[in-house]
């Protein structure tokens, strides 16, 4: 597959492995204290791959509107870095991102004409080609600007990929605009008109060119020259006995149309669009009033200048999430994404790594948790309520030399070996015995072991953490139906070689046995 490359490629594809996976921690609660919705300060490089042992293949869906590198002067952040360092700067990320999505989730980016398609070769080579979904384009703004020397720009792109072919898309909801077309009704119900022909020659469809007779005037009526009815002649009379075809108000029309009923649609919404409109999805003028509005800053040097509408991010969610679902966004801004998923009743993660963490984000969501009612508040009656952690980036929970920061808890480490084997994040929300889990069948079957922080019941950091032959019993009590292999980590093993293979064990030594992925 024909691939970008850029001064500094290599590294970039190596950036991620490399990153260490550092702590997340609770710097202070919002709201409802059991709620899972988390706004991290922090580079997202870091965030993101310490988020992995937790959310690997659970996110539904992640929008993402990174720096453009057009050149601008932000006040809030930096967004005019060089071209080979941009790109360095996006793949190591979104290689961490996919790996977050879940097999039926999707991904949007927001991107504009100076990166768009090298953005768009660079997701087709982190994603796959095929798992490309659309380019929307989103009209970001409504006036042209007719000052501009070449040619004005009104939109954006927003890329679209989804993590495999499981992803499925929702319909959206019907418009006022589509509902006003079912203007007709009868003894069956509410109806549209719709077209009886269809654009092909009688030489090219014969079996569509007929004549059909007016059942109220008696007129013998043809298509039109260029054009076929729509069905076959055995289809037509179906569609008159069934009481199908609309001959207009009086029953006297000269050309016939098909009846489409609304209690017959078969999905009640609309088919997603690549093109989405302004009054559609929002614009940028709108997007800057309803910040300014929800946080009540008067200056406009205040401003953070690069929001998204609160209606795009909404459409995002209609066709990519339901209820419920995980929605991911790791260059908050100032916190539209999170704002829009907890008002439509979605979990969500927020990453932002400037001061505006904590001057917009952070007021911006306790105003959603009071019911603030800007955005699309009033359109999904919003009420308030829910609640969000604020959380920090802590220490490296593996240090340079391999060693374990002794700020590490036994769940914490177990949470990271269990991702480290099994690539997959555990489902127990807290691990209270040594054995992790069981992966496999039978004699195939491995199970994970930590020793640990005295989870044997030695409170002594130092102790428990050693497999003894004493303590093989024990070990077995836990998983006595297991026939297959043992991992056991721990710092030390005192059980002699020949008897752990006896056993189907394999020791491994912290910290110099666990591998970082
Ligand atoms: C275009 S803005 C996003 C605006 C957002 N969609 C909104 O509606 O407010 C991009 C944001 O990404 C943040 N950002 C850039 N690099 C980042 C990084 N490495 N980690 C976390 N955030 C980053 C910037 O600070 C900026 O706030």
């Amino acid at each position: 597959m024909p691939q970008l490359t850029w001064l500094g490629d290599q590294a970039a594809k190596h950036t991620a492995r490399h990153v260490p996976y550092r702590l997340l921690e609770t710097v202070s609660q919002h709201g409802d204290a059991d709620a899972a919705n988390w706004l991290v300060r922090g580079d997202n490089l870091d965030a993101l791959k310490a988020l992995l042992p937790f959310y690997a293949g659970r996110v539904k869906c992640i929008f993402i509107d990174p720096p453009y590198n057009t050149r601008s002067a932000f006040e809030h952040y930096d967004d005019n870095l060089e071209h080979s360092q941009w790109l360095s700067m996006m793949y190591p990320r979104l290689e961490l991102l996919r790996d977050l999505l879940a097999e039926d989730g999707s991904i949007w980016v927001t991107i504009d004409d100076n990166e768009a398609h090298y953005l768009k070769v660079m997701m087709d080579e982190v994603f796959g080609r095929r798992n490309f979904v659309a380019n929307v384009v989103w009209q970001k703004k409504y006036a042209v600007a007719n000052d501009h020397k070449t040619i004005a720009p009104m939109h954006d792109h927003i890329m679209v990929y989804r993590k495999s072919q499981s992803w499925m898309r929702n319909l959206m909801p019907r418009t006022d605009e589509k509902d006003r077309q079912y203007k007709f009704e009868d003894e069956k119900g509410i109806f549209r008109s719709s077209d009886y022909t269809c654009n092909k020659t009688a030489e090219e469809r014969p079996n569509l060119y007929y004549s059909i007779a007016q059942p109220n005037t008696g007129a013998e009526i043809w298509p039109s020259k260029t054009r076929v009815w729509a069905y076959s002649r055995e289809e037509h009379l179906r569609h008159v006995a069934e009481g199908f075809i609309y001959w207009g108000k009086d029953g006297k029309g000269k050309t016939p149309a098909y009846k489409r009923y609304k209690h017959l649609l078969k999905n009640d919404g609309i088919v997603p669009q690549t093109l989405w409109m302004h009054d559609f999805a929002g614009h940028t003028d709108g997007s800057r009033k309803e910040v300014r509005e929800v946080l009540g800053s008067i200056s406009l040097i205040d401003d953070f200048i690069t929001p998204k509408p609160e209606l795009l991010i909404s459409r995002v969610l209609q066709v990519a999430t339901q209820p419920g679902d995980l929605v991911l966004d790791s260059f908050l801004g100032s916190g539209t994404t999170a704002a829009v998923a907890h008002k439509m009743g979605r979990r969500w993660i927020g990453i932002e790594m400037g001061e505006h963490a904590h001057t917009h984000c952070l007021p911006r969501l306790q105003k959603v948790l009071g019911g603030e009612q800007g955005g699309i508040s009033k359109a999904v009656a919003w009420q308030g309520g829910g609640g969000f952690r604020y959380m920090q980036l802590g220490e490296p929970v593996f240090r340079e030399d391999g060693s374990i920061s002794p700020a590490i808890r036994f769940c914490t480490l177990a949470n990271y070996l269990w991702f480290l084997e099994t690539g997959a994040p555990h489902t127990v929300a807290a691990f209270d015995t040594p054995l992790l889990g069981i992966v496999g069948e039978g004699e195939n079957a491995v199970a994970y072991l930590l020793l640990y922080n005295g989870i044997l019941g030695d409170r002594r950091p130092e102790s428990g953490n050693v497999l003894t032959s004493v303590m093989w019993p024990y070990i077995q009590h836990l998983a006595p139906e297991h026939r297959g292999r043992w991992v056991i980590y721990g710092e030390a093993a005192r059980m002699p070689e020949s008897r752990r293979r006896a056993l189907g064990v394999s020791f491994k030594q912290i910290p110099y046995d666990i591998r970082m992925k």
